[in-house]
Formats: C-alpha cells, structure tokens, sequence
C-alpha cells in the first residue's frame, strides 16, 4: 500500500484520535491475569494490541469482543494460564513482546515467541537479563536476546531490585509483571522516569505498589478484575497536532487525548516551538485526559534533549522533526539514542526520508541538527515499514510544494487505522489517496 499526499491550505474540524497503543496492550495482559471479568472501553483495534489479545487468547483468557473498542476478558488469575499450543507472533510490536517475556517469566510452562522482520532485530536482551536473574530460562537467537524466543517462567520468580540502564517502560513493566507472583518485593529503579501506565492499571487492578520519583516497588498478590477505559493516543494526536500546528489556515480540535503527565513533553515542545495549543481538561478514569486546541502560525527552533524529557516524548521525535523543518532556526534534538532501536532506526530513517523532501537534517549519534525554515517539496518517499515514519512524512506532504508518494505503508495499522481518513475529513478533499 502506498499514499499520495497532495498539499493542502487548511485543516478545519473536530476528531476523536484512537485508544492508546500502551494502555491497550496492558488492559489486555492486566485482565487476562486478573481474577475474574474486566470490561475494556476504548482498546486500539490496531494490529498491535490485537497480537497482544490474540496472546493472551492462546495462553487461555476467554477475550469476547462486545463492540467496537469494547472488550470483555475472563481472566486466568497468576495461576491459571496455560501453555500455547503454538508460536505466539508479536508482529511489529516491541510493548507486545517485552511485556508477554514478563508475563510468561511467570508461567511454569514453554512459550515461543516471535515478532516480524523489524521485531526479529529490536533487542531483548534488556528485559531477558533482569528476568533470568528472576529465575525465567529464556533462550533464542543472538545468544537469547533476539526473537524468536523460548521462554519458561517458574511459578514463583525471584525478588529483585534492578536498575535499568535505559528508561524504558517496557523493562520496567516486564519486570513488575513477572514480579505479581513473586517470592517477595519487586523493585525497579529508572535513570528517569519512563511512562507509569503500568503502575497507574496495577493499582486499579488491586495490586500493591509504592512509587517514587524513579523507583517503583511492588508487593507480590492477585489482580482483581475491573473496568478500564483507555484514553486517545497522544503519540496518535502528535500527527495532527503538529499537521495543525503548519498548515497555515488550521484549527483542529481533538477530543479525549489522554495527558498523562509522562506522555505530554510534545505539547511542552510544541508550545516551546510557539505552537498555539488550548486544552481543556476532560475525564480522569484512572488516566488524565484533555480536549486539545490546536490553531496553525508561525514556528521557531529549539532544543529537545535531557534524560528527564527524552523518554517523555521518544515517539514523537519523526513528527516533531516534521514541525522542525519548518520551524525558522536550527533544532538540536540529543539524548536519543534509544531512536536506533526503535520500529527503524528513526534516527537515520528521518534525516533519509525527510532529507528526500528537502529537509536539513545532520544525524547525529544521538540525534540530530534540523535547520528549518526552507520550503520542503514532494518526493518519493518509504516508510521502511515504521507507522511513525508513513504518518510523519505524510504530515510534511501537507505542507510541501507538490505531491509526494509514500511506499510501504500498511504499517499504519499497526497503531493508527483511520489516519487517512481523519486527516481527509479534516481537510475536507481527500488528500491523501491511499493506492495499493
Ligand atoms: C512503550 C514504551 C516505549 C515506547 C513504546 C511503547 C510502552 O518504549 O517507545 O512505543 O508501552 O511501554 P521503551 O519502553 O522501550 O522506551
């Protein structure tokens, strides 16, 4: 599948963005290990919650679809679960495949997991390590830090206290999932905080934590059932934050954005960059979230670095570097390194794609130096299969003079199924045609 993107001078309407990625994927693990029924509101139908659904379906959780978004899962409870009778595939999701290893470190039974060909590179040793140390055997490729992998759990894994090298939430939610059943306190502590959706739904599931600035420390016990309803994707909302943000006749408003304060360093940047963003705080169901406001004008450069900010926003560097394009100055974006191991090494993939339309980008190790300002044109553009990647340069598209051809686009539906036609409706033509 590929888009052809046609500029476009205004961006005018309402739009609900789609369930979030993270929190979907735990209220699927979360209810399959409670004990009892949890009703699931607003779960992503993308491909990568539905692998994670589909797990926990083959691991033995009865999962009935009611509606749309609207799920009921009969929980296993620790216990309960049994071996797969078959390879479970990840497909292209890393918060699949991290979190199910800490699931399964758990499980007194063999599972083998493996993910797609982009999956199959990301690395895994970083939560192998801290769960073997829990007593899990995981072996596989590349000495057991690549999928495909075999896991066996053990009924009762190990206490530990581990320091992660990496913020990174999907080590922590690895370990504290393979921690539920442990022989006593889990503790992980963080170089800085990485997203707490994990902590937030362990708590409405019952489960006993005590959380600090960058330690989270959880008591052993049984998850009880509840209800969770997922907030909008603010990595979903960045695309048409930031479309918003430069397509110079713009006011968008986007409806139950979760803004989970681990989430928001876009809006913090984006403001920075002296994007015009109203929010108006809307439910709080165990996440915040917010109506958001955006009206398009004139952007300015800036930094984006710093261990306390990087991991609040590591998704939304492709699309942030769109809006740096064409932000007046130079944007130096650093301590990112993480870029690398990410859907595609994002941090080559921008300068690449971007740099094809005109774009000023310098890679650099851990990030990159946009000089932005210029006109970017349109070109024949690829993804390199990373959804981030499709929406990103689809959003440059908008702005740029001509029309630009992005390959290599079905990895949309990994996160974002109705982009095309959100950003459409939002325009009012269709500007994205989406060819097969
Ligand atoms: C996620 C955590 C982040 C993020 C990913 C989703 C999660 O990864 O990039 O898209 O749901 O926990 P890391 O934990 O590896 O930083």
């Amino acid at each position: 599948m590929k888009f052809r993107v046609r500029p476009v001078r205004a961006l005018a309407g309402e739009a609900e963005v789609p369930g979030d990625k993270s929190v979907s994927h735990r209220a699927a693990l979360l209810g399959a290990l409670a004990e009892g029924v949890s009703e699931v509101q607003g779960f992503l139908e993308a491909e990568d919650c539905l692998r994670t659904i589909a797990a926990v379906q083959a691991l033995g959780a009865e999962v009935t679809r009611k509606g749309p978004g609207h799920y009921r899962i009969a929980g296993a409870g620790l216990r309960g679960l049994s071996e797969p009778a078959d390879v479970v595939d990840c497909g292209n999701s890393g918060t699949a495949a991290r979190l199910l290893c800490g699931v399964l470190a758990g499980q007194p039974f063999w599972t083998m997991l493996t993910g797609d060909a982009s999956m199959r590179r990301r690395p895994m040793g970083r939560i192998a390590e801290p769960l073997r140390r829990m007593g899990a055997t995981i072996v596989g490729r590349a000495e057991g830090t690549r999928l495909p992998l075999a896991i066996r759990g053990t009924a009762t894994p190990k206490a530990i206290e581990y320091a992660t090298p990496v913020a990174s939430a999907q080590i922590k939610s690895a370990v504290l999932l393979a921690g539920l059943g442990a022989d006593g306190p889990v503790t992980v502590i963080e170089p800085a905080p990485s997203r707490d959706h994990s902590e937030r739904m362990l708590r409405r599931f019952g489960a006993r934590l005590t959380t600090g600035a960058r330690t989270v420390t959880l008591t052993p016990g049984p998850l009880r059932a509840t209800s969770v309803v997922v907030p909008g994707d603010i990595s979903s909302a960045a695309f048409l934050l930031v479309a918003g943000a430069i397509v110079g006749e713009a006011r968008v408003t986007l409806h139950k954005v979760g803004v989970n304060p681990t989430r928001t360093g876009i809006l913090e940047v984006l403001e920075a960059m002296g994007a015009r963003i109203a929010s108006a705080a809307a439910a709080d169901e165990g996440e915040p979230t917010a109506s958001l406001t955006v009206t398009g004008g004139a952007l300015r450069a800036t930094e984006i670095g710093g261990a306390r900010l990087i991991p609040r926003l590591i998704d939304e560097v492709p699309i942030l570097a769109v809006a740096a394009a064409v932000a007046p100055g130079v944007t130096v974006v650093r301590d990112a390194t993480e870029l690398r191991v990410k859907e595609s090494d994002r941090i080559a993939a921008i300068a690449r794609e971007l740099g094809k339309m005109g774009a000023r980008i310098e890679e650099r190790p851990d990030g990159m130096a946009i000089t932005g300002g210029g006109r970017l044109h349109g070109a024949a553009v690829h993804s390199g299969g990373d959804h981030r990647m499709a929406m990103s340069l689809a959003v440059a598209a908008l702005v740029a003079d001509g029309e630009t051809v992005i390959e290599d686009t079905d990895c949309v539906n990994t996160s974002f199924p109705q982009f095309t036609k959100t950003i459409n409706d939002l325009a009012g033509i269709p500007v994205i045609t989406v060819e097969a």
